[in-house]
């Protein structure tokens, strides 16, 4: 009997950089042109193809929607050369369709690893969510504290006030109330316009990006994916998942979730050893966006594992045709 074959975080990781970076280089035609739907596809086509390269029995967990509704990385779809191990596979080709049309900051493109079974499937619905970066003791900030208290638990912990405090959060109508209610607490807002993968990863390197704390709705999906960058960074995600209908409920039941209030910290998200890579498309303070020069094409990014806690920055340099 042949025995499951390891995880190889190590081997399998500089695969994963070159997946990212292949979306990156498929959607860069598309940056500033006013086309979200041609930039994901193009993101899509190529994360697909690169992706089956590699030597792993895939299973996409967090894709691109329900397998009626996405031809194509779709959540359960096998990836994958079948040759290696059994892994768990979570996927934004594209995140921030909107900011790579507009040519916006901080679209990115993202993917993460584990081992089979190991991350949660989340439907594709909201999800409440807060963050903070390293160094803090655990619970510090929660779900179940009001946007006030929050700010005021961390700058505590921070040793500062809250004026000292900066705030990401998407800019949406339903956050108008938290909004003015951080505001009111003497904390600075950055307000984004999407792309929250990327706000909650700033909340990890607070001295860069200049941001210590994420809350708010989005999807879930990003959830996850923000959770295995966070895992892998530092720092910490609670997320509650957050239904508006019956349809959305029967995701959830459909994904086997039966506690519908849970309130999910990052390892339950992500629970066992992840690996993360996201490539700039627009720049942000995270990644610079893709390079355009006569004949080239440069793409940086990040490529990281929780086990190590390793990061690198990987600059590819493509010869255009
Ligand atoms: P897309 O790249 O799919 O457009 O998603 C961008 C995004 O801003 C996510 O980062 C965020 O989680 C979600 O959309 C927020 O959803 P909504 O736009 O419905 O508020």
């Amino acid at each position: 009997m042949t025995s499951p074959i390891d995880f190889n975080d190590r081997m399998l990781s500089l695969g994963l950089a070159r997946v990212a970076e292949q979306a990156a280089i498929a959607s860069a035609d598309w940056v500033g042109r006013g086309n979200e739907k041609a930039a994901d596809q193009a993101a899509v086509n190529a994360m697909r193809e690169e992706l089956n390269k590699l030597d792993i029995s895939g299973v996409v967990v967090i894709g691109e929607g329900e397998r009626d509704e996405a031809p194509m990385l779709y959540i359960g779809e096998e990836v994958g050369n079948g040759t290696g191990p059994g892994v768990d596979i979570a996927l934004d080709p594209l995140e921030g369709t909107t900011l790579t049309a507009k040519d916006m900051p901080n679209a990115l493109t993202v993917i993460a690893m584990g081992p089979r079974g190991t991350m949660l499937h989340a439907p594709d619905v909201y999800m409440d969510k807060l963050a903070i970066g390293p160094g803090y003791d655990a619970g510090v900030v929660s779900l179940d504290m009001t946007p006030t208290e929050r700010v005021e638990a961390l700058a505590k912990a921070k040793g500062c006030t809250p004026r000292d405090i900066t705030v990401c959060i998407l800019e949406r109508p339903r956050h108008e109330d938290m909004i003015a209610e951080v505001r009111a607490t003497g904390a600075g807002i950055r307000l984004i316009t999407d792309g929250d993968v990327a706000g909650v990863m700033h909340c990890a390197e607070p001295d860069v990006t200049g941001i210590d704390m994420y809350m708010g709705q989005g999807g879930a999906p990003e959830g996850v994916l923000a959770a295995a960058a966070l895992k892998c960074m530092g720092g910490q995600i609670f997320g509650r998942l957050l239904f508006r209908n019956d349809d959305e409920r029967g995701r959830a039941a459909k994904a086997g979730i039966t506690d519908l209030n849970k309130i999910y910290a990052r390892d339950e998200m992500v629970t066992d050893n992840v690996i993360f890579a996201a490539s700039g498309v627009t720049s942000g303070s995270l990644l610079p966006g893709i390079k355009r020069e006569v004949g080239w094409l440069t793409v940086e990014t990040l490529l990281m594992r929780s086990k190590t806690g390793s990061l690198r920055r990987m600059v590819y340099r493509n010869p255009t045709a």
